[in-house]
């Protein structure tokens, strides 16, 4: 889940591929580098750590060249050191490398027995000595790729350049995505288009086996079967602006901050305030055909379908569950026929969810999607599909995305019921009105800014942190844990709240603060009981609720954050707001990396 770039240029290549890079930079963010040709030779800058480490290299140390292909990793194989940043190389060839080639080992002990010098512990480097040991023996370059990438196994897309020839970039996807850019008289791959929206908005997106070989004049695209194929070119909406933070310190603070106004863009997307209906895009789904609905995801996206559960079964009384991808694509589910498979992303690219979406599409399942990226793979390879409308999301823990997936999946279900007759008119009427409220009420929510603000100091003195919360609040529990320990590191968990008294509740003393998400509805008083337990046991007790929950909450709570009241089937959306803040006021009492977290990715593209 790198991300790569590779430029035929007219002028010096190495800062627009800085340039498209930082644009990629949400795909791992391990280590960068460079290599362009020069005086037909190969020649490269590497540096570990972030792009602007590389930028410092390439500052004082520029690479010359109108070819190069560059590169930003999320390390699978190998340390992020600067040996095993790529591009990698040999003197005949120079490889930049998204994905995993999993028969690496046998490939390495082949080509070191034929006296190839491994210098890196990557995967990626047999694809240099494979291709090297193919042009030595003969031939040419797309002979050489084409060979090589029959036989690499795994997920992966590669672009390759080769010494002497600087009208020749190479490109083959398999499991990871790559897009070819059209400029004028000149020509780019990229992971996205999002990363070649400087230079170009004409794209073609290569599919599955595909191999590019691209010169100045234009693109040649080949099937697995190295028949020439002709490839759509699109006219892709990705901005060429690169997102920038406004006034905020982080683009964190930034999406959070913005949920009122992209939320209010999603909803009024599904929702017809005139004649106060759900009004689906014309992709809909026949909701009465539906025989079970299954949800899958990843991380954030996946507690947004936990959410939707909820509202599937009591709003529409839809049979319906929950994966999580990479569970889900290995699990043989029983499937049933006239089942739908509703798959939510907000990269539209995260390779597991991908996989279970091909994988409910072979077992005979209808296909959906709610994806923030329009022109996304996931997007691209669904029957139907419902855009969230939050924008770019550059922050690696998602937030607005999030809140988002939330406005969909209620219009979704809101729909489901109103076809299958369990949502009445008068029903009706009365949750699209209080949907259209929640962004303005989200807007309220974050006016709790200076209290969470408050809070945060203490949390982020605490090692371990419970969540804990019943119905809607459980999946916001385990977000609120999860926000938590992506970007302050301390280790939290979320729990159902009825769930406590069977182990976690051992952990309970003084130094675990247990954040009780229990706004006023029909579990609220089942919920302050489990907090009492908590405090009983000297649990440090944050409560987040709405002003009718604090008042009949009684004494003894900790620390207290009041949301608004809202309809009670939407409280999530409010919710979701406090713990983002504490996280990211956590975060900042820490000193962490609040966009860009240790160890993690924008977009998983790796299994
Ligand atoms: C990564 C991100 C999360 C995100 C998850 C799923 O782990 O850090 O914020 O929720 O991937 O990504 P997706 O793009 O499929 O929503």
């Amino acid at each position: 889940m790198c991300g790569i770039v590779g430029i035929i240029g007219k002028e010096e290549a190495a800062p627009l591929i800085v340039e498209a890079l930082r644009r990629l930079e949400y795909r791992g963010y391990d280590s960068a580098g460079v290599a362009t040709l020069h005086d037909g030779l190969i020649d490269r800058r590497r540096a570990p750590g972030k792009l602007r480490n590389l930028g410092g290299i390439l500052a004082t140390d520029p690479l010359p060249g109108v070819i190069g292909i560059g590169h930003t990793r999320w390390a699978t194989h190998g340390a992020p050191t600067e040996s095993n940043a790529h591009p990698h190389a040999s003197d005949r060839v120079a490889v930049v490398h998204n994905g995993i080639i999993e028969n690496f080992r046998e490939l390495r002990d082949e080509l070191s027995a034929k006296g190839h010098a491994f210098v890196t512990e990557t995967d990626t480097e047999v694809t240099v000595h494979l291709v090297t040991e193919y042009l030595r023996q003969g031939l040419d370059p797309v002979a050489a790729a084409q060979k090589a990438v029959k036989r690499f196994e795994g997920a992966f897309a590669l672009v390759l350049m080769f010494r002497g020839d600087e009208d020749l970039l190479i490109g083959a996807r398999k499991g990871s995505p790559l897009a070819i850019g059209y400029g004028d008289g000149e020509m780019f791959f990229g992971s996205d288009a999002f990363a070649l929206a400087p230079f170009t908005n004409r794209v073609t997106y290569m599919e599955e086996g595909d191999l590019a070989v691209l010169r100045r004049s234009g693109a040649t695209v080949y099937t697995v079967n190295d028949v020439a194929v002709r490839r759509p070119i699109v006219i892709t909406q990705a901005g060429a602006a690169l997102v920038d933070k406004g006034n905020h310190r982080h683009f964190m603070a930034k999406e959070i901050y913005e949920q009122p106004e992209v939320l209010g863009h999603t909803v009024h997307a599904y929702v017809n305030a005139i004649t106060e209906t759900i009004a689906l895009p014309r992709t809909a789904i026949d909701w009465t055909a539906v025989s079970r609905l299954t949800m899958v995801a990843c991380g954030t996206a996946s507690l947004a379908t936990q959410v939707a559960q909820y509202w599937f079964e009591q709003l529409a009384r839809l049979p319906s569950g929950t994966d999580i991808a990479s569970e889900f694509r290995y699990r043989d589910a029983v499937l049933m026929e006239k089942g739908l498979a509703l798959f939510v992303s907000q990269s539209g690219e995260t390779a597991d969810t991908l996989a279970a979406l091909r994988h409910a599409r072979e077992n005979g399942q209808g296909i959906a999607s709610v994806v923030n990226v329009a022109e996304s793979s996931i997007a691209r390879d669904s029957d139907s599909v419902f855009p969230t409308h939050a924008g770019p999301e550059i922050g690696v823990a998602s937030t607005k995305a999030f809140m988002c997936q939330l406005g969909v999946l209620a219009s979704l279900a809101i729909s489901a019921g109103v076809a299958r007759g369990t949502i009445t008119r008068e029903r009706e009427i009365e949750l699209v009105r209080r949907l259209l409220e929640m962004p303005r009420l989200v807007g309220e929510a974050l006016h709790q800014e200076a209290i969470v603000a408050n809070i945060a100091q203490e949390l982020a003195k605490a090692r371990d942190v419970l969540f804990i919360g019943r119905g809607l609040a459980y999946p916001i529990a385990m977000e609120g844990a999860l926000k938590l320990k992506e970007i302050s590191y301390i280790h939290a968990e979320g729990y159902a709240a009825g769930e406590l008294k069977h182990g976690p509740i051992a952990l309970i003393d003084e130094n675990v603060p247990v954040i009780v998400i229990a706004p006023y509805d029909h579990l609220f008083e089942k919920t302050i009981s489990n907090m009492q337990e908590v405090m009983a046991r000297g649990g440090k007790v944050v409560l987040i609720s709405d002003r009718k929950g604090h008042d009949l909450s009684g004494d003894g709570v900790w620390m207290r954050i009041e949301i608004p009241e809202c309809e009670p089937a939407f409280q999530p959306m409010l919710t979701a707001v406090p713990i983002q803040l504490l996280a990211y006021y956590t975060a900042l009492a820490k000193g962490t990396d609040v966009d860009q977290p240790r160890n993690l990715a924008k977009s998983v593209t790796v299994e």
